[in-house]
């Protein structure tokens, strides 16, 4: 049976005995080695995917939710309350449901991919759309949790940051040691700092020899971090990074620096070419936003960033059937139908 990263890194997190344990079974995601990938982008590369799509609810968010859940709980919380670009609140609905407390999700109106609405409807979570960004939206969730004995669960929220570490030590459990480098999507920039945080809690306790470079990317119409500044307007097709102004800004800065990595961004059209490339390369399916750090490993291979073999970690941080109307949309696919003939379906396939 999966324990969960609680039970899993138990002496890593604060968590106590008298923690009410909420889990569904998250972590020990695949660490999938792809080599026709990494052949297409750096014939000296070896790359692995981190594919948190497989979380319980198709994102790395169960990570940080089953531990902001639990000690909401053992604080004697009765309601979380969360801003999302809709990973977030798929996670904080469906944990929620499982810890017998309520969950208000505030959305950014008409840029929630399809499928992490449904979470949230599903798992019986108060929504409300709002007309406005992400960024908006959090600003919302902040001053009412201020204001109410409601728990803010977005990544604001100290223990999501220490649950979403634990993929940093399973990646170092798996290869041994900790990668060259590690490329990871950027949004609210939570993420990236919490993998820099696993990686030096593990090299300081000395289960590893080295600190990988961080190399976060964002969507070019979304980048703040390329600008330097946050941005009033992100827009990208990559719904779960059109973020413009990072709560955890000066995290991701310091992640980047103290590991001699970087922020590149790359256009809406590189990320659906990597996202299809990744689809039909290495039959792994995940959201947009996972292929923007793809993308940007190829932009990077390109301007001869990569000189030496290496080994590289991509963060894959959402499953991709949460937003099939993208993949459709980026394959062109355009059905099909013939009669029900066995000589028709020979034609239509082109075999005889
Ligand atoms: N990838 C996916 C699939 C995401 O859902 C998010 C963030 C990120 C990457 C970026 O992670 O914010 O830690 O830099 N989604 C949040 C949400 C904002 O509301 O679901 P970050």
């Amino acid at each position: 049976m999966r324990k969960g990263i609680i039970e899993r890194y138990r002496a890593y997190l604060p968590v106590s005995q008298q923690t009410p344990i909420v889990t569904l079974g998250e972590g020990e995601t695949p660490l999938i080695e792809a080599p026709r990938l990494a052949q297409h982008i750096h014939p000296a590369m070896r790359l692995f995917l981190k594919y948190e799509g497989v979380n319980p609810t198709g994102s790395f968010k169960d990570r940080g939710m089953t531990l902001a859940i639990s000690k909401a709980l053992e604080a004697g919380s009765r309601a979380v309350i969360c801003a999302s670009t809709g990973n977030t609140s798929a996670s904080a609905a469906a944990y929620s449901a499982r810890a017998g407390i309520r969950c208000y999700v505030l959305l950014p109106h008409g840029k929630v991919a399809l499928g992490k609405l449904t979470q949230a409807v599903i798992h019986g979570a108060t929504i409300l759309q709002i007309e406005g960004n992400f960024d908006e939206a959090l600003q919302l969730v902040r001053t009412i949790s201020e204001h109410y004995p409601i728990t803010l669960v977005n990544s604001l929220n100290p223990y999501r940051a220490e649950g979403q570490k634990t993929a940093a030590f399973e990646i170092c459990d798996e290869l041994g040691d900790a990668p060259d480098y590690h490329a990871i999507p950027v949004g609210n920039a939570r993420n990236i700092a919490s993998y820099w945080q696993g990686y030096k809690e593990y090299h300081v306790q000395g289960k590893t020899t080295r600190l990988p470079k961080m190399l976060g990317f964002q969507a070019e119409g979304a980048a703040p971090f390329i600008v330097g500044h946050p941005i009033p307007n992100p827009e990208t097709i990559a719904t779960a990074i059109r973020i413009g102004n990072p709560a955890a800004w000066n995290e991701a800065w310091s992640a980047q620096r103290e590991s001699g990595g970087l922020f590149e961004c790359v256009s809406d059209e590189e990320i659906l070419e990597a996202y299809r490339l990744l689809a039909t390369s290495e039959g792994v399916f995940a959201e947009p936003a996972c292929a923007a750090p793809i993308a940007g490993l190829i932009k990077l291979a390109r301007a001869g960033y990569f000189t030496a073999p290496c080994t590289v970690t991509v963060t894959l941080t959402g499953h991709g059937l949460k937003d099939p109307d993208i993949a459709l949309k980026a394959c062109h696919y355009a059905p099909q139908t013939i009669p029900a003939d066995y000589d028709a379906v020979v034609r239509a396939l082109h075999l005889g």
